[in-house]
């Protein structure tokens, strides 16, 4: 079967890149940089930024973004903003959710389009994108696709298109060194499910492979590792590649199962993205084993497990996800919605892309083995 794979252009990697930007911006003909920032990356990066621009005489406009998941209206603000202020280039850097803001904004700026839900699939063009990630988890900075969740209808839409992957992506673990520990933990989860459901989707491909499981080794031997020691800025590193590498994996394989069911809990329990996927993992694992039984082994020896539901299992313990996740689902509301959350994942994306096609009674089921936890 022919197969096809889309690559970020330029990766600047390891302790001290961020300093690559004022070369990032001079290569891509930047003259007046549209930055929008985590409040976290505005506190300790805001100076650094500056400074490293003022060398290239680069002019800036700061747009802060509060770190919840953009929706449509996000995006529209936002892209008023930059219409406004006259620059031509956007740097994100942030989590995955700064980094899809930007990613509508490059895109939508530029062909005026109304709005995301008027996204067609075709020739596109964006202002020039840098993605910086502070998270190892999204891959974003990788990846084709952005996720906006219409506030309206209570759904995620993840248009996607090979020229939505930023033109430059810098790697900088020290810029993952303050994450708090559960957002260390969840979106670690979240990049090896990337990783996990990139392998095992029936999308997936020689080079998808390649990068899938060389994300799982990475996130595998690092992430108990910086939970446990937030200061290992190697490990830090390693996690940042591994979540890099899942997001060029999934981003041409696909997410499937793990992601499809984990979209409408996020969407109608406001519960942070990696923290759903966490929560829907081991049951969708569950649920595939036997169909891709030969990629799920691989998986597991590359994990060093004879078990990979226990090993699963086992991070979730280790990283409380179930005490977090009380945190935002009550269990009767839950039990309520379960025939609502079926419904939106089977209208979303990544069922399609299962070995096996689940259909209404197995997402019913996650979502009960879900309940059950809790
Ligand atoms: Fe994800």
């Amino acid at each position: 079967m022919a197969t096809s794979i889309h690559l970020p252009k330029t990766l600047y990697h390891g302790p001290g890149s961020l300093a690559a930007l004022e070369s990032a911006v001079k290569r891509l003909g930047i003259d007046h940089l549209f930055v929008i920032l985590s409040e976290r990356a505005k506190s300790e990066l805001e100076g650094e930024i500056r400074s490293l621009l003022k060398k290239s005489r680069t002019a800036v406009t700061f747009c802060t973004h509060a770190s919840k998941e953009p929706t449509l209206a996000h995006v529209a603000e936002v892209r008023k903003r930059f219409q406004s202020s006259g620059c031509d280039g956007i740097l994100a850097i942030g989590g995955g959710s700064a980094i899809d803001l930007a990613k509508a904004v490059a895109v939508t700026a530029k062909t005026n389009i109304a709005s995301i839900k008027n996204f067609e699939i075709g020739h596109i063009e964006r202002h020039p994108l840098i993605a910086v990630p502070t998270t190892a988890g999204s891959g974003s900075e990788a990846t084709k696709v952005f996720v906006i969740t219409d506030e309206k209808e209570n759904i995620k839409h993840n248009p996607a298109h090979p020229s939505i992957i930023p033109d430059v992506a810098i790697l900088d673990p020290e810029l993952t060194l303050s994450l708090p520990r559960n957002v260390t933990a969840q979106t670690g989860m979240d990049a090896l499910a990337h990783a996990i459901e990139a392998f095992v989707s029936n999308k997936s491909s020689p080079a998808s492979d390649m990068y899938a499981m060389k994300a799982i080794e990475l996130i595998g031997t690092n992430l108990t590792t910086v939970y446990h020691e937030p200061n290992n800025l190697l490990a830090r590193e390693q996690m940042l590649l591994g979540s890099h590498f899942a997001g060029i994996a999934f981003s041409n394989a696909s997410t499937n199962l793990a992601h499809a069911s984990a979209r409408p809990l996020g969407a109608r329990f406001q519960l942070p993205h990696g923290l759903t996927v966490a929560l829907t993992l081991p049951p969708v694992v569950h649920f595939g084993l036997e169909a891709a039984k030969d990629r799920y082994e691989k998986i597991a020896a590359i994990l060093h497990t004879d078990d990979l539901l226990m090993y699963l299992e086992n991070l979730n313990e280790t990283f409380e996800i179930y005490e977090e996740a009380r945190r935002f689902i009550d269990k009767t509301v839950l039990e309520n919605m379960i025939p609502l959350l079926v419904q939106d994942a089977l209208s979303g994306n990544g069922i399609l892309t299962n070995r096996k096609i689940p259909d209404k009674e197995d997402v019913f089921h996650v979502y009960e083995q879900i309940r059950k936890r809790l």
